[in-house]
């Protein structure tokens, strides 16, 4: 029993108690003899039987009420765990009964409401585009870990601030400003320098309204678009390196041809030189677009290797005798060690290429009188090629360069040995297709030493 109904309770008792004892102390005097002590007993009994009414009274009507009052309170307080006993009395039975219900389900709903918060926030946080919530006031209100990524500084720097203080690029000011003023989307990139990295996020901001169409804030979504832009600018330069490469050759044959069409040229002589140059030019040509069909072919994720067991000892022993010869008219000496009869499972086409592209790499780069070394050996789980000349070698600044397309680093001079600049990426696209990799050490005018490792699993398709 609660304070307050254990007052109530003991008032009706003592207002029962006097009542009974006034009507005794009244009634009482009035009766003689025998008859005091059957009145004294009467009162007694009904004193009894008022306080036995009291109390069930109290009981089953006042203190369920009470309690219900109680538990009523607690829910609007927001605690759902509270209940009130259930009695079977008539309609305070069906009041308790009602409010327990309700707490039971406020308490569910709350649970839910809880649950669907916490997936919510997991939603938000693993986005892959940052996320920012304001107000109507411009005040942050939700902020994701992507967002943070992005922005740096933690959650609390920017929770509960004015978007504008905590934000530094006036675009994002733009942005928010026009969603609010227009009411619609709006889209706007900006850059972001963090360290030495640079960063373009593209930011979609649109305005938040509640169910009475009136604006409640902004949500603002940034869009981490750095990769994109590189793979663009790769393409733009992809497509600007194929038509320079392609411009020199169609020049020169263009030219060669209209002098030939226009001038009456008796010189035989001087004809048969003219078309040679142009046939030169139109090998040349045709060497650019093979390379860079192989390339586009080993690109395509579809292509298969055609993996097989190869002898790997009599496969390079077959391009030494061919480089052997090459080295022979530059005056080059060429050694090579190859361990024997090892097995390896390798498309054996590719391979070849990516010895002959080397070793073409290391004659072509290696003046007259110098050397070039292959070596070809199994370590315990990779098959180790080592192509060695002691030619010009790579300035430090270029190395991480050469496997790209088209990179030279003399233009002029490796233009003018028939080079297309796709060699070393096309031998890195292979090695990678085989799960090896391709490492490169050089010194100028000291020569340069590249190590192909590729794995000896059995089956590396
Ligand atoms: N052994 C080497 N010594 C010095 N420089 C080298 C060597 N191998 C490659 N390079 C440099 O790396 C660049 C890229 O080589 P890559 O083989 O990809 O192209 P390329 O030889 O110019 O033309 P190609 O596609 O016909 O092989 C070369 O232009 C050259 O500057
Ligand atoms: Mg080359």
């Amino acid at each position: 029993m609660t304070k307050a109904s254990s007052r109530l309770f003991f008032t009706y008792i003592l207002v029962v108690t006097i009542v009974l004892t006034a009507i005794g102390l009244i009634t009482l005097p009035l009766v003689i003899g025998d008859d005091k002590i059957i009145v004294f007993l009467a009162l007694l009994g009904c004193y009894i039987i008022f306080l036995v009414i009291i109390y069930q009274l109290f009981d089953r009507y006042i203190k369920p009420v009470k309690k219900a009052a109680a538990a009523a309170e607690e829910l609007v307080q927001g605690n759902f765990r509270a209940r009130t006993y259930e009695t079977q009395y008539g309609d305070v039975g069906k009041l308790s009964n009602a409010i327990n219900l309700l707490a039971k389900n406020l308490q569910e709903m709350a649970t839910q409401e809880k649950m669907q918060e916490s997936q919510l926030r997991t939603v938000i946080d693993n986005m892959e585009s940052g996320v920012m919530l304001i107000d109507e006031r411009g005040y942050v209100h939700l902020v994701n870990r992507k967002f943070l990524n992005l922005f740096g500084k933690k959650r609390k720097d920017y929770i509960g601030y004015l978007y504008y203080d905590v934000l530094e690029q006036e675009r994002i000011y733009k942005a928010v400003q026009e969603a609010f003023l227009y009411e619609d989307k709006v889209k706007t990139a900006i850059t972001i320098v963090k360290e030495i990295e640079q960063y373009y996020v593209e930011i979609v901001g649109a305005p938040i309204f509640n169910d009475s169409n009136v604006l409640k804030g902004a949500v603002l979504v940034f869009h981490d678009i750095t990769e994109l832009k590189r793979l663009e600018q790769m393409r733009k330069d992809f497509v600007a390196n194929v038509s320079h490469e392609l411009k020199t050759p169609i020049t020169s044959i263009k030219g060669f041809a209209e002098t030939l069409i226009e001038e009456n040229m008796d010189d035989k002589n001087i004809r048969s030189k003219f078309l040679d140059i142009i046939y030169k030019e139109s090998e040349r040509i045709q060497a650019l677009v093979d390379d860079l069909l192989e390339l586009s072919r080993l690109e395509k994720e579809e292509m298969h290797l055609r993996f097989e067991q190869i002898n790997i000892t009599n496969l390079s022993q077959e391009i030494s005798t061919i480089i052997q010869q090459q080295a022979y008219k530059k005056e080059i000496k060429f050694v090579a060690n190859i361990q024997n009869d090892i097995l390896i499972n390798g498309d054996p086409y590719r391979l070849k290429q990516v010895f002959i592209n080397l070793l073409n790499n290391a004659i072509n780069y290696t003046p007259q009188g110098g050397k070039v070394f292959l070596e070809v050996k199994l370590l315990s789980d990779y098959l180790q090629i080592v192509v060695q000349d002691s030619g010009i070698g790579i300035p430090e600044d270029d190395m991480n360069r050469i496997f790209e397309r088209f990179y030279r680093v003399d233009k002029a001079r490796s233009r003018n040995t028939g080079g297309t600049g796709l060699g070393l990426a096309i031998v890195k696209h292979i090695v990678e297709a085989h799960k090896g990799y391709i490492q490169v050490k050089s010194e100028v005018e000291k020569g340069s030493t590249f190590y192909v490792y590729l794995p000896m699993h059995k089956n590396i398709s």
